[in-house]
Formats: structure tokens, sequence, C-alpha cells
């Protein structure tokens, strides 16, 4: 009978090196919590539980993780690995497999994981290691005569002999959760930091006459630890190397690989286009033959097919519609919805607002809580004037609208299908249908003004 799996993931350090207020799990890895992406991997595995062991910032970090189904063991005390596994240990099934996560270790593969689970059977522990030209800091792998695994030593606790073993533990591992709580208890603070040591579990179930199996993982970055804002950042650089080759395998162009952040997950069609320095953010949607500029930040929409986003435009919330013509520099916040073929252009802000079909806002506009008919033109500086002050109010375009340029619509207001505005205006008042409607001073020339001259200045006393 095939044994449950159930997964442990320690996540009670202090984090001190991060020299932050947030707990170090928080620490964003692509725009999510270090730790969300440890229990996403876990949950591929399809574990019957998943245990989280936390110490410092337990409530904020539980409250990020509201909707996941996680068990959280409080650990008072980190007095080491060993007892931080011993608190999940009491809500473990003691028939279960237990694998070892690391809450601080995010880039960590299911692949990676399987491979110890599938190594277990015929053993009683089964540990990742890696073979390391550097492999300082890291607990080293102790082998007997044979060959077999016999312990592991810490390095503050290894020989100098000792230190030059180039196998070292990675940290996860996977055994019977009966095995580990038997090994657990017989263990010591008697070592070099004074603490329960996960890792003299090897040596305890070598001495009982169980057998040790090891896995080599040979993608260094995904054993990578962060302990601190450097080690933060190499992670992120290796987490965006595997989306941007991950986007590459669909089929998507990337100008230049290195200069693509994903903080999401992005959805892709076809023939994708992105240039340098785009920046995709929580959930996107990009269609067939989407040509993105450089410089685009692009959060939480999606964008039709054939849509161009032209360079350093900014985008958030928008659900844009097919064959667009986006930017340079525009800006469409939220709750922003274009049908399809809108042309917006440069310096052009949109803000809650529906625009149908053709319709084109080419430069230096405002159009906030409005609805756009189709085959509309927005002349240049159109300015929706929706705020008075204390509420917001509605603008209301109809199709085939033409507003010249430098024209304030006083919300609410409404202009009927096919108004044309004269350039210029103040519209306070709804406009009738296919008329012109403007407000605009007559003009005047005086004849024989002079400019004023400067005054002369006077001496001084
Ligand atoms: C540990 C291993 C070492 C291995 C290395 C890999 C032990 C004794 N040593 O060392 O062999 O090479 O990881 O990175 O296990 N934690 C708690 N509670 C505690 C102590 C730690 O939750 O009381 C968590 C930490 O948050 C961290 C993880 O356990 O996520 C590892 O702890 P850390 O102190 O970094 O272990 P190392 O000394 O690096
Ligand atoms: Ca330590």
């Amino acid at each position: 009978m095939e044994k449950v799996l159930e997964v442990v993931i320690l996540a009670a350090g202090q984090g001190t090196r991060m020299k932050s207020a947030l707990a170090k799990v928080l620490h964003p890895i692509g725009g999510t919590p270090m730790l969300s992406h440890v229990i996403a991997t876990a949950k591929q595995l399809s574990p019957q539980r998943i245990h989280v062991v936390y110490g410092h910032g337990g409530d904020t970090i539980q409250s990020q993780f509201g909707d996941d189904d996680l068990n959280w063991c409080l650990q008072h005390e980190q007095l080491g690995t060993g007892h931080a596994v011993l608190q999940a240990l009491d809500h473990v099934s003691s028939a279960a497999t237990v694998l070892v996560l690391y809450g601080d270790v995010p880039l960590i593969r299911e692949q990676t994981l399987h491979g110890v689970l599938q190594a277990l059977p015929g053993h009683v522990l089964s540990l990742l290691t890696a073979n390391l030209e550097k492999p300082e800091g890291y607990g080293r792998i102790l082998r007997d005569e044979q060959g077999k695994v016999r312990g592991i030593v810490e390095e503050k606790d290894a020989s100098e002999v000792e230190k030059r073993i180039s196998q070292v533990n990675t940290g996860f591992l996977a055994a019977g959760a009966d095995d580990l709580k038997r090994w657990l208890s017989k263990t010591n603070q008697n070592n070099a930091q004074g603490e329960y040591y996960l890792t003299d579990c090897t040596r305890l179930a070598v001495q009982e006459g169980g057998s040790v199996t090891v896995v080599d993982c040979n993608d260094v970055e995904e054993i990578m630890g962060i302990n601190d804002k450097q080690q933060l950042a190499v992670c992120e650089r290796a987490y965006q190397r595997r989306q941007a080759l991950q986007l590459m395998e669909q089929g998507v162009t990337l100008r230049d690989p290195a200069r693509l952040d994903v903080r999401g997950k992005v959805i892709v069609g076809r023939d994708i286009n992105i240039d340098i320095n785009v920046i995709l953010e929580g959930q996107i949607q990009l269609g067939d033959d989407v040509k993105v500029g450089a410089n685009c930040i692009i959060k939480d929409s999606s964008i039709g097919a054939g849509t161009e986003i032209k360079p350093n435009s900014v985008i958030e919330q928008a659900d844009i519609g097919n064959r667009c013509q986006i930017g340079p520099f525009t800006r469409i916040r939220p709750q922003t919805n274009l049908a399809d073929e809108v042309h917006l252009g440069n310096f052009v802000e949109v803000k809650k607002s529906f625009i149908d079909a053709t319709s084109k806002v080419n430069h230096l506009s405002y159009i906030g809580d409005s609805e756009i008919g189709k085959r509309v033109n927005v002349g240049a500086g159109t300015i929706t004037c929706n705020y008075d002050g204390a509420n917001k109010h509605k603008t209301k375009i109809g199709d085939d609208v033409f507003i010249g340029s430098d024209t304030q619509l006083i919300a609410p207001v409404e202009l009927g299908d096919g108004t044309t505005i004269g350039a210029g205006s103040t519209i306070t008042k709804d406009t009738p249908t296919n008329q012109l409607t403007l407000s605009r001073a007559p003009q005047v020339s005086i004849k024989g003004w002079q400019r004023p001259r400067k005054a002369k200045a006077e001496g001084k006393n």
C-alpha cells in the first residue's frame, strides 16, 4: 500500500540578516512571498497535508495565506532544524511519509522532490544532496569505508579533512513519520551551535542499521537558500530567467530574456513580441500577435489579439480588445475596457471607462468615468471633468461624435450621437444629436493697442 505523504515546511528562522521588519519568508520572489513558491511546489505533489513551522511574524505570515489549507505549527524558540520538525510531527499521522522543505529555499522543483520520494522505498531516509565546488556553509555527507552514508557533519562541527568533502546536504529529506519522531527524540544540543540538528537523524538511522540513500541535485539554483538581500537578488534573477525560458518555450519572442520581469502569471497566445524592460504583473493574458514595446508595465490585464502596446505605457486592470494601438506614453488605469481597434496615444490617461470600437483618443487627454461610443474622435487636450471636489460624475459620449481639441466636458454630461464639439469648448449641458455645439467667447481684435512697456528702475538716493 502506498504511504500517504505529508509535507513539513520549515519557516521559523528569524532572518536577521535580511535587516528587515518583514518576516524572511514573506520577502517576494517574482512578486509573491518566497514561502508561497514553496507551498505551490508542495501542492504539486498532492500531499495529504502541508504543515508550516513558523516562529517569527506568525500573524502576518498566516494572514497572507488565508485561503490555503495549511496546518500552522508554532515553534516558540528556534532551537534548531530538528526541534522545528518535531513541532510539526505531533500533527502528522505516524504512518505517513514526511517530506521536509524550507520556506527560504524557493526554487526547488517538483521533479526533484519527486526523485527524493521515489528513492525512499528500501531505505529509511532519503536525502537531497549536491556536489559543490564551494561547499562552505553546508553540512557535509560522511561515508564509511564501503562508501555507504554514515552521517552528516555541519560546517561548524567539521574537521579540516571533513571540510574538504564536496558532497553537501541540501536539507531536503524524506522519511517515515514514526522513524523521524524516534530519531528526533534522541537528538541533543551537544554541538557547536547548541541546536537540535535534523541532520543527526542520518547518524541515528545508520546506528539502528537502517540504510540512507542520497539523490544529487544538479541545479544549484534549486537548493539556493535566502539569508540576505544579496541572495534574494540572485534568487530573483534565477527565477526571472526561468520565467523567460518558459515564455520562449511557448513561442514568445523576447528581445532580451534578461530584461523582462514577470511578477505573476502570464497566459500567452502565438507570435507575441516583447521588447526590453517590460514588467508583467499579476494575472496577464496576451492574445496572438500582441506586441509590447520597450519599458511597458502591464498589471492584471488582458490584451486582445493583434494589439500593439507602444513604448513607455503603463496599464493596470484593463481589458483591451483586438487590434488596438496603445501608446507611446499612455496610462490606462483600473476598470478600463476597450473594444476592438481603439487608438490611445501619447499622454492620454484613461480611468474606469469604456471605449467602443475604432474610437480614437490620440493626444494629451484625460478620460475618466466615461462611456464612449463607436467611431468617436476625441481631439487633443480633451478633458472629462469628472470630479467636483466631492463626487465623481459620468460622461457619456454617443457614436460618431467628433470632439474638437482642448474641450472640457463637465460631468455629468451626455453627448448625443453624431455631435460635433467646436474646439476649445466648455460643455456643461447635454448636446443634441447631429449638431455642432460650441461654447466660445467671440474673437475680437483691438486696433492701435500697444504692448505694455517695462517700467524704468527708480534711481537710488
Ligand atoms: C541546514 C542543515 C545543513 C544544510 C543546510 C542547507 C541542519 C542542522 N543543517 O543548515 O546540513 O547544509 O541547512 O541549507 O539542519 N529553522 C527553523 N527553526 C529552527 C532553525 C531553523 O524553522 O529552529 C528553519 C530556517 O528558517 C531555515 C531552515 O530551517 O528555513 C534551515 O535553517 P538554518 O539555520 O538556515 O540551517 P543551516 O545552518 O543553514
Ligand atoms: Ca543555523
